[in-house]
């Protein structure tokens, strides 16, 4: 059975909750499986399979999905790929995302190679925030970690965003013997900047070497915040907003906040209030399941909004506890035929 909060008297959205009491508040969409750069730890270098166009949800089937999960409770859309700007016409698309009634908040994922010349359409139609994947500031290593010289466009990127005053979230996966000389210089832009710096712990989902589970990852939670506090002294915990999968530290005289993200070791899967939509059309109840529904299959099959709908809510409804949980239900448990460029982070 749904169980369902009081709607207000004036709408008729009632937030679902799972049967872990978690409510359904936060869709990531991801608008396309291609990107423009190439991480090592995401893609591998050449031989990579796009989907063909048709088998990408268009947009007018995104804002169907979107404006259903409205009336299911998601308030907030996050927009991930790949990378979003390499899809035509994603600017009117979010335009209209925007006025979706219900979504209050539209941000998304980028890597800012695409992204500065949009920057005063974005501030125009009022997103607030956007993350920025950005794991090194030096050229040459960047060059090695994404395969492509893009650092100079990433940063314009960056100024833009903070020139329109546009909230800037920083990205950084934390990898063994690629970029920990990195973070410091990371973390040291929220003391001049109002930017926020948050530090993943990386997920062997391209073919990686960490299949033991988190206790073999190099650089856990833990381990990235003792190294920021040797430079940093303490940080200080800041309460962690509903849903948030970083825990954020306040450092004394900073103006951001640096976040550390246990992406792998799932410390925070106990408030998770999302889903996740791939960008063929498959629903995922956590980022470490392998798709629980096709709503491609539904919405080309003719179903009408109530059955997409219930389809939908069933699948939010039994969702796993947890990604450890939700990895284990994977055939095979493999997590490496994946990667963040299907999934959107
Ligand atoms: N481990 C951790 N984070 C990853 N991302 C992509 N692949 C991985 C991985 N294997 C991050 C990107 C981006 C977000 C969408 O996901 O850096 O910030
Ligand atoms: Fe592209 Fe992001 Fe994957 Fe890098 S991590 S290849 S920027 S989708």
């Amino acid at each position: 059975m749904l169980s369902t909060a009081s709607p207000a008297a004036t709408n008729v959205v009632s937030t679902l909750y799972d049967q872990h009491g978690r409510p359904l508040e936060y869709l990531r969409l991801a608008v396309t499986d291609r990107c423009n750069l190439r991480c090592f730890y995401c893609m591998p270098e050449e031989g990579i399979k796009y989907m063909p166009k048709h088998e990408l949800l268009s947009y007018e089937e995104m804002l169907r999905l979107t404006g259903l999960l409205a009336t299911m409770g998601v308030r907030k859309v996050r927009l991930t790929g790949g990378e979003p700007f390499v899809r035509r016409d994603l600017v009117p698309f979010m335009e209209r995302l925007a006025q979706l009634p219900g979504i209050e908040d539209i941000s998304l994922t980028t890597n800012g190679v695409l992204t500065a010349p949009h920057v005063p359409a974005l501030a125009r139609m009022g997103v607030k925030a956007v993350n920025l994947s950005l794991d090194t500031l030096d050229r040459a290593r960047f060059a090695s970690i994404t395969r492509r010289d893009e650092l100079p466009r990433v940063m314009e990127t960056f100024y833009a965003l903070l020139d329109a005053g546009i909230k800037v979230k920083i990205n950084a996966v934390v990898m063994d013997g690629q970029n920990i000389d990195a973070l410091i210089p990371l973390a040291d832009l929220s003391r001049t900047l109002p930017v926020d710096v948050r530090f993943i712990e990386e997920m062997p989902f391209n073919g990686g070497s960490h299949e033991a589970g988190p206790d073999s990852l190099p650089w856990n939670h833990v381990r990235i915040r003792q190294h920021l506090e040797q430079h940093f002294g303490e940080l200080t915990p800041v309460a962690m907003a509903p849903g948030a999968t970083a825990s954020d530290y306040s450092i004394a005289g900073h103006q951001g906040r640096v976040g550390i993200i246990a992406a792998y070791s799932r410390t925070f899967c106990g408030t998770c209030n999302r889903l996740r939509m791939t960008a063929e059309g498959g629903i995922k109840t956590c980022l470490y399941d392998q798709g629980v529904l096709d709503v491609r299959a539904l919405l080309r099959g003719g179903k009408d909004d109530e059955e997409i709908a219930a389809a939908l809510a069933a699948a939010f409804r039994f969702r796993a506890a947890n990604g450890f949980e939700a990895e284990r239900q994977r055939p095979l448990h493999q997590l490496s035929f994946e990667s963040m460029a299907t999934i959107g982070g």
